[in-house]
């Protein structure tokens, strides 16, 4: 059932204990599922399972190392000592009626090629004692590292790394701000490109394929712009969880709906870029002649003329295009990528 956030899902648990059955001869194993909820309650949580365990028939069970444990609370402190359960559990076996397996901090010894209780071992400084913790084996997966067959089945890790790809294949969402005409679309192209020549499969969204289609409905009121960048995160969002790294290049001017679709994304995968073109230099490109318009009054509510741009405060990563060329600028911003994923 349902554990805490961070934990291996439901369906993962299952796929590897089925993986585990199938090293033992059909015979002696049995798989029974009990979709239940974990209250990560510890000791009390140990007995509860006993006691349904019991209901259910079983002779034996195994109370591992922090059975049911909350992890550390707010303090950094464990709930509860990593044998508290197992005591117990002890303490009521014999009137529940089921007897308690109990299993110790098992680690790998390489020279004697087992696994022996960490704390049952007398020669500890003539040996080489092999453990990877939870989170050096959830760095691993996400890292893409190996993981040493002493620690898992290759079939259990195989099913592991199924839910966790390497960070290499994960996307995210690279979202640029600026001015219009500060480079923006530019710079996202050339970042896309030394993106897919590192076989990273991307997708780049600027005005030509939502402003004309998704977003056809929308102008440049500051309501039109705030749900033109609300639709665009969800967009990103959808886009990002099938595995692409996402450019978006809008203006985006006000600095509260970024944060929103900073707030929109999973945790770290949100990386802003600020296009740091001074209004001068972007009205002095005037690419597509809206400066003009604007300043003489035929276009409204531009941004930089009579709609504010709101710079970002801090962001991901800031490239200056007037001091570096847009290639140049791609460049930083894949090695700042590089660094940051
Ligand atoms: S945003 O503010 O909603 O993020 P977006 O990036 O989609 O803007 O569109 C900006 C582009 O639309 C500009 O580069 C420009 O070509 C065009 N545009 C048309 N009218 C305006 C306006 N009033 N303000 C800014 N850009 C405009």
């Amino acid at each position: 059932g349902l554990t805490k956030p961070g934990d291996v899902d439901h369906f993962t648990r299952v796929r590897c204990y089925e993986a585990v059955l199938n090293k033992y001869p059909a015979a002696t194993t049995a798989m029974s599922l009990l979709n239940l909820a974990m209250r990560m309650a510890g000791p009390r949580e140990a007995v509860w399972h006993g006691l349904i365990r019991k209901n259910h028939g079983c002779t034996h069970f195994i109370v591992g190392r922090d059975h049911a444990g909350p992890g550390k609370n707010s303090a950094g402190d464990d709930f509860y000592g990593p044998y508290d359960a197992q005591d117990l559990f002890r303490t009521h076996e014999e009137e529940m009626g089921i007897e308690m397996v109990d299993f110790k901090h098992m680690v790998w010894v390489a020279e004697r090629a087992q696994y022996e209780a960490i704390d049952e071992i007398e020669d500890k400084d003539d040996i080489t004692i092999l453990n990877i913790s939870g989170t050096e084996l959830r760095r691993r997966l996400q890292e893409g590292l190996e993981i040493p067959e002493w620690f898992s089945f290759p079939e259990v890790v195989e099913e592991l790394r199924r839910t966790r790809p390497p960070r290499s294949n994960q996307g995210f969402t690279v979202f640029f701000t600026g001015l219009s005409g500060s480079g923006k679309s530019t710079i996202a192209n050339e970042v896309e490109k030394a993106l897919n020549r590192m076989n990273r499969h991307t997708f780049l969204l600027d005005g030509d394929n939502v402003r004309h289609g998704l977003n056809k409905d929308l102008g440049f009121t500051d309501a039109d712009r705030i749900e033109n960048i609300r639709r665009i995160g969800e967009v990103a969002k959808l886009m990002a969880d099938a595995g692409l790294i996402v450019l978006t290049a809008f203006i985006s001017p006000f600095r509260a709906e970024r944060q929103m679709v900073r707030e929109m994304l999973p945790e770290g995968e949100f990386v802003e870029i600020f296009v740091d073109t001074p209004l001068e230099v972007a009205e002095k490109r005037d690419v597509k002649g809206l400066y003009k318009k604007a300043r003489e009054g035929k276009l409204k509510n531009f941004t930089g003329i009579d709609s504010p741009y709101e710079e970002p405060e801090g962001p991901d990563i800031t490239v200056n295009t007037v001091e570096m060329s847009p290639v140049e600028a791609a460049e930083h911003i894949v090695r700042a990528l590089g660094a940051l994923k």
